[in-house]
């Protein structure tokens, strides 16, 4: 229940605001022990620490409060009711950690405080965004003036690219959707996987093209769409294909796929939320085949590039399809420069300057770092897969990638043993079902893993394994 706040309600602003810069060094201070303290923490918060949370429980403050106790209250109940998804044993969804430099580089972004929609309100912002745009349709070599955006994530990142397929096909048919919407326009048939990820489903469901009318393709052991069922398209047609299944981590037949759906004009779009970073990877490369002839990619930084959330990505290789979409109508008070608008690409106008984490990680990496820390990732899942099959225990997919499904059993003890592990607090994986059967899930994503957690990691889900 809500605590009363002590009577000291009436500072003015600036003095409860207090010193900014001692404000400023006392959350450096905290944040770099918060993350020392890591590797000895639960990576689930405790029991306690849940508790701990009430503490947040007060009224709406009747005046300006002390800013320095609202950062001590915030470290103090706050930081040990996360998950430490920012250390090196947390293997839950696809979740990537923070490099340092992308971090600190957050830091100061955030206290730069910059609009990024617009070159006028950020010239810094825009630039580095360009430059990171740049570096990355290098790293996957796209064609040369692709566009693209930053956006939340690769949920947004898949509505953009979806909506440039939307705007591109429906134009071809001499129809402009972004002014007269779906309604009475010729149809578009969206084609998707079996084993879509539901984020897509999404996109299309919030693009007006149902999330259930799609046609939905057979896919093989591994959830890879087979190509072949895909030989009758006519008509307005977009095939969404992935890079990186959210379970298996297996990649679509990218170049069978394109090559048959560019034969009937059809769009190809590719949600590589987390599986495009493979491209980046030497030797992981071959898995990625094709993936630079499609028309749209969807991707997410915060995954694979290890940058603070939320950073998303979506490229276009049709620049003016992906601005005709997004774009807004014009209002006198907007600026019109012969620069990029990073705001005619992405769905918001007003938002932060997520181009300068990703620039600072891919600077700070560079093109080999980059590439070693996919492939630590995928090593290390590896590592798991092969430590838990020699004991016995059946993997379900094919690691390729970062991603291991494991079945412990039946689906009760699988259950038991995803229960326990989440409880023991050395490491935390979720659970799925996958294609019928039960499995845990272990997602290597953060350049923080290193031999040890897994080792440490290993050992417990045996230990726990043994006797559930
Ligand atoms: C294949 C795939 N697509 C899309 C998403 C959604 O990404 P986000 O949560 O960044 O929107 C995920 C998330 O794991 C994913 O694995």
């Amino acid at each position: 229940m809500s605590k009363s706040l002590p009577g000291r309600s009436m500072l003015p602003i600036s003095k409860a605001q207090g010193d900014r810069k001692a404000l400023l060094e006392e959350a450096a201070r905290r944040a770099g022990r918060y993350l020392d303290e890591l590797e000895g923490r639960s990576v689930f918060p405790t029991p306690e620490a849940l508790a701990g949370l009430e503490s947040f429980d007060e009224p709406f403050p009747a005046g300006p409060q002390d800013a320095l106790e609202t950062l001590s209250l915030l470290d103090n109940v706050g930081s040990p009711a996360t998950t430490t998804s920012a250390g090196g044993c947390f293997f839950g969804f696809v979740i990537g950690g923070s490099l340092p430099a992308a971090l600190a580089a957050s830091v100061l972004a955030t206290a730069w405080d910059q609009n990024a929609g617009m070159v006028v309100s950020s010239p810094a912002a825009a630039k580095l965004e360009d430059i990171a745009l740049g570096w990355l349709s290098e790293v996957w070599a796209l064609p040369v003036g692709v566009g693209g955006g930053f956006v939340s994530g690769a949920t947004m990142a898949n509505f953009s690219g979806l909506a440039a397929a939307r705007h591109a096909l429906l134009r071809q048919e001499s129809w402009d959707v972004e002014a007269q919407g779906l309604f009475g326009a010729p149809p578009i048939t969206v084609m998707v996987g079996e084993e879509v990820h539901v984020s897509l489903l999404k996109a299309l469901s919030l693009l007006g093209l149902g999330r259930e009318r799609v046609v939905r393709v057979p896919v093989d052991q591994q959830g890879r769409m087979v190509a072949q069922a895909l030989s009758h398209l006519s008509g307005p047609t977009i095939v969404c294909i992935q890079a990186g299944n959210v379970n298996s981590g297996a990649f679509d037949p990218t170049a069978e796929i394109c090559r048959i759906a560019h034969a009937a004009r059809a769009w190809v779009h590719v949600d590589g939320a987390f599986g495009l970073w493979a491209v980046a990877a030497p030797a992981r490369v071959h898995l990625t085949v094709g993936v630079s002839e499609a028309d749209s990619w969807a991707t997410d930084a915060h995954k694979w590039l290890n940058v603070p959330y939320d950073s998303g990505l979506v490229f276009c290789r049709h620049t003016g399809e992906l601005r005709a979409a997004l774009t807004h109508s014009r209002a006198a008070y907007l600026a019109e420069g012969d620069q990029r608008e990073p705001m005619e690409y992405t769905p918001e106008m007003s938002r932060r300057a997520r181009g300068v984490e990703a620039w600072a990680a891919l600077r700070s990496l560079g093109k080999s770092g980059l590439a070693e820390m996919v492939d630590s990732c995928c090593r290390h899942a590896t590592s798991f897969a092969e430590g838990l099959a020699a004991a016995g225990f059946e993997i379900l997919n094919e690691v390729q990638l970062n991603q291991v499904l494991v079945s412990f059993g039946d689906p009760q003890k699988t259950q038991r043993v995803i229960k326990a592990v989440q409880q023991d607090g050395t490491c935390w994986c979720g659970g799925t079902v996958w294609q019928g059967q039960t499995a845990m899930r272990i997602s290597v994503s953060s350049w923080a893993t290193t031999k040890t957690d897994v080792e440490r990691s290993l050992e417990a889900i045996l230990r726990i394994a043994a006797h559930a």
